[in-house]
């Protein structure tokens, strides 16, 4: 839903020393992609382990929207009933996907193959991101846009009657795009050929393979190649989410800034496409150990362990890393903070066009609390303070932005003084147990 209601500070004071068990609710690009090829297969896919929060419940809405039928059965367990590949009906209002770019972006390729037309809206944060670079592709395979200045929402979409397929090489590292892309290509027919220079996220490929789709990928000079080929019977699948790595971050990060914490954040998903900030701590000296490593739902799974580091380094964080960890360099900026030495964050340049840019609104409330921050368009630097250096104490906009609140609100637990963000209600979008979650490893959380 557009919007967030009243904005509702948040305050974080010193925690106790973080204890116990995190269980961190399901990974959001899966939920999403459930819910989507849950609806373009023919019959009843079970989803387990769902995240409830705004930005898929959004995605669950559109999809009985388009006429599948889709149930909440509690405790995290969905249906859906789907229409198959081309078999979607036209919703008689329009889309809103609040705050989710996830969510707009691979429904707009969904539906860019049917003859529908259909208009979509967001929230403040996604009605000001770009999206041409999912519209450019998609009018290759016949599919029209018509957008405010600049290629923004709200959007109508009129779906190509008779699509073709396309070969498109994706410009910016965006698993967005390449997933609107492939989702398109469902309903054309013959070979959609989508080329990634950066491996992004590959949740798209593995769930479309699992649904029976034929795609194949394939590493060559020109980058990763990925086939699919059109119109194929989807079938239903019983699908177990992992836990979210992106979500599992705060947690990990809080303990290893909070003096005496020994953390456990069991089942998280580790997919190398997603995984890249837990190397990262671990290159900085963090004590995060992966326990139990597993496969569940066809996804790597381990256990994740975290206790207070007072000896991290600050790094230069590979560049050729950034896809695999995009949505959890504000939350390593601010553990780099509490790190000795600087932390040089390079090849970022898509943090600015994420649900805030993420640059600048780190580096705003960074500054408010004490920490020096230095940034160009592509990369950004932290000087560390060391483990109990960090004079907190300031207010923040999160600039409704989820991950910018919720990295704040784990700045607050190791910062000498409290860290306010002027709004901590974005934080439903992706992790809607963040404050009970947190409160019982021994963090202090204040509203209002
Ligand atoms: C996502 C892709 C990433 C990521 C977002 C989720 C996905 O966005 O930031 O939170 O599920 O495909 P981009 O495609 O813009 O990199």
């Amino acid at each position: 839903m557009s919007g967030h209601g009243t904005p509702t500070p948040m305050t974080s004071h010193r925690a106790e020393p973080l204890k116990g068990t995190a269980e961190v609710p399901g990974d959001k690009s899966i939920s999403h992609r459930s819910l989507i090829l849950g609806a373009m297969a023919i019959g009843e896919t079970k989803i387990s382990g769902l995240l409830e929060g705004d930005d898929v419940l959004d995605t669950a809405k559109a999809m009985q929207a388009f006429g599948a039928e889709v149930t909440n059965h509690g405790g995290g367990n969905w249906s859906v009933h789907g229409v198959g590949v081309g078999g979607f009906a036209e919703p008689d209002q329009v889309i809103d996907c609040g705050n989710s770019g996830t969510g707009v972006r691979l429904i707009m390729g969904c539906m860019a193959t049917s003859p529908i037309s259909v208009t979509f809206t967001g929230d403040a944060s996604l009605n000001g991101r770009p999206m041409a670079r999912v519209t450019d592709p998609l009018a290759l395979f016949g599919t029209k846009a018509v957008g405010r200045k600049g290629g923004r929402l709200p959007m109508t979409i009129v779906g190509a009657a008779e699509p073709t397929p396309v070969r498109y090489v994706v410009p910016v590292p965006s698993a967005q795009v390449k997933s609107a892309v492939l989702l398109a290509g469902l309903n054309a027919p013959g070979k959609t050929v989508v080329i990634e220079k950066e491996a992004t996220r590959d949740h798209s490929e593995r769930m479309l393979a699992g649904f029976g789709a034929e795609i194949t990928v394939e590493d060559t000079d020109e980058g990763r190649v990925i086939t699919l080929t059109g119109q194929p019977e989807l079938k239903p699948q019983v699908i177990a989410v992992p836990r979210d790595p992106s979500s599992a971050a705060f947690p990990v990060c809080a303990a290893l800034i909070t003096p005496g914490s020994d953390v456990l954040v069991p089942g998280i998903g580790l997919n190398p496409t997603r995984a890249g900030l837990f190397y990262t701590l671990q290159d900085m000296g963090a004590d995060l150990t992966f326990e139990n490593p597993r496969e569940e739902g066809g996804e790597p799974v381990a256990d994740l362990r975290a206790k207070f580091s007072p000896n991290m380094q600050g790094i230069e964080v590979p560049p050729e890393r950034a896809a695999s960890m995009i949505d959890e360099y504000p939350v390593l900026s601010v553990v780099a903070s509490f790190a000795t030495g600087k932390t040089m964050m390079a090849g970022v340049k898509e943090l600015r066009v994420k649900e805030s840019d993420r640059i600048d609104a780190m580096a705003r409330g960074l500054r408010a609390n004490g920490v020096t921050v230095d940034e160009g368009e592509d990369w950004w630097s932290v000087e560390g303070l060391g483990p109990d250096g960090v004079p907190g104490g300031g207010t923040c906009e999160s600039f409704l932005d989820h991950r910018i609140a919720m990295s704040f609100m784990v700045m607050g637990m190791g910062a000498q003084n409290p860290v306010t963000v002027d709004d901590g209600n974005p934080i439903t979008t992706s992790f809607p147990i963040f404050e009970p979650l947190m409160t019982g490893l021994g963090a202090k959380l204040s509203k209002g």
